[in-house]
């Protein structure tokens, strides 16, 4: 789609649903303005960019989440090595959500959007919600807009999320932090929080081979868990575990994708695509949780 085409549909889906937005820096409600940028009352000025989505985040992100990490991931997302955890998120929104009228699911960390550009081809979800995606990267959100779907895509910090309260019936958060306080501010009452995380076995293959070029290797998620259980009330747990096989190709990928293999040069990298390395684990926990009564 031409860039001016898409900033077009970008503002009239921003003006559609610009009641689920509040100004990340005064709180304040927003509307459009002719120029096709968010605006509150106290003038705080966001512009829609020609790739079609905003950026409402006063901090820019990690420099570990750059375009070649996200390309990346786009490309083993796209060779399907997550394709059954994707499966599990239709079916637990399926279970656990129970709305009459149109809703939203937001994606926090979202990357480079494979998630929800997943979720909003499947039919069932799409004639149920909206989708939004927000990530702390810029480098990530152009991806994400890239196949041109229905979906709000926002530069912005899960710690100051730019939306009103109780908007959202289903939050993802897969594989990023989490901030709890603003994901029960703007979950609905009924609403669910689904967040997954590495298991012991997540990726072990790579571990193991970096086992002695890293200070540290053990992986623990236990805090996260105890953390996650403190603010929300546990309706669900799951662990996903499976293996696929896996050629050089998508291992130069993988090794790419991880923020596991951040604090390598570029040698060790190399080192470890030449690893007789033909299959790996995916072990992943998947949490869904409610707001405590
Ligand atoms: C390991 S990646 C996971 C991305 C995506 N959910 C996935 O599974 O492919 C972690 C993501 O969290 C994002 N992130 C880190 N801190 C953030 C923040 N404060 N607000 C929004 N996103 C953040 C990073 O930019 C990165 O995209
Ligand atoms: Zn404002």
């Amino acid at each position: 789609m031409k860039q001016n085409g898409k900033l077009e549909k970008a503002k009239l889906l921003f003006e559609k649903n610009i009641e689920i937005f509040r100004c990340p820096v005064c709180k304040d409600n927003m509307k459009i303005n002719d120029k096709s940028s968010l605006i509150c009352n106290n003038n705080h000025c966001f512009d829609i960019s020609k790739k079609g989505y905003v950026n409402l985040a006063n901090r820019s992100s990690n420099k570990i989440y750059g375009k070649d990490l996200f390309e990346s991931r786009n490309k083993i997302y796209n060779a399907n090595f997550y394709d059954r955890l994707i499966t599990e998120l239709v079916d637990i929104v399926d279970e656990y959500t129970l709305y009459k009228n149109k809703n939203y699911i937001l994606d926090t960390g979202c990357g480079e959007g494979h998630y929800l550009n997943q979720l909003s081809k499947n039919q069932n979800l799409s004639n149920k919600y909206d989708f939004v995606g927000i990530d702390i990267s810029k480098e990530g959100i152009n991806i994400a807009t890239r196949e041109g779907n229905d979906i709000i895509w926002c530069v912005s910090d899960l710690s100051n999320l730019p939306f009103q309260t109780c908007k959202f019936a289903v939050i993802l958060n897969i594989l990023s932090p989490a901030n709890y306080e603003e994901f029960i501010r703007v979950l609905d009452n009924k609403g669910i929080v689904i967040k997954v995380i590495p298991e012991s076995e997540y990726l072990k293959e790579i571990r193991y081979g970096i086992q002695n070029k890293m200070k540290s290797n053990n992986y623990s998620n236990k805090n996260v868990i105890e953390v996650f259980h403190q603010h929300l009330e546990i309706v669900s747990e799951k662990r996903l575990n499976y293996k696929c096989s896996i050629d050089k190709s998508n291992l130069k990928d993988l090794i790419k994708m991880t923020p596991l293999t951040s604090s390598l040069s570029k040698e060790q990298k190399d080192d470890l695509i030449k690893l007789d390395i033909s299959s790996i684990t995916i072990d992943l926990r998947i949490l869904v949780g409610r707001c405590k009564k």
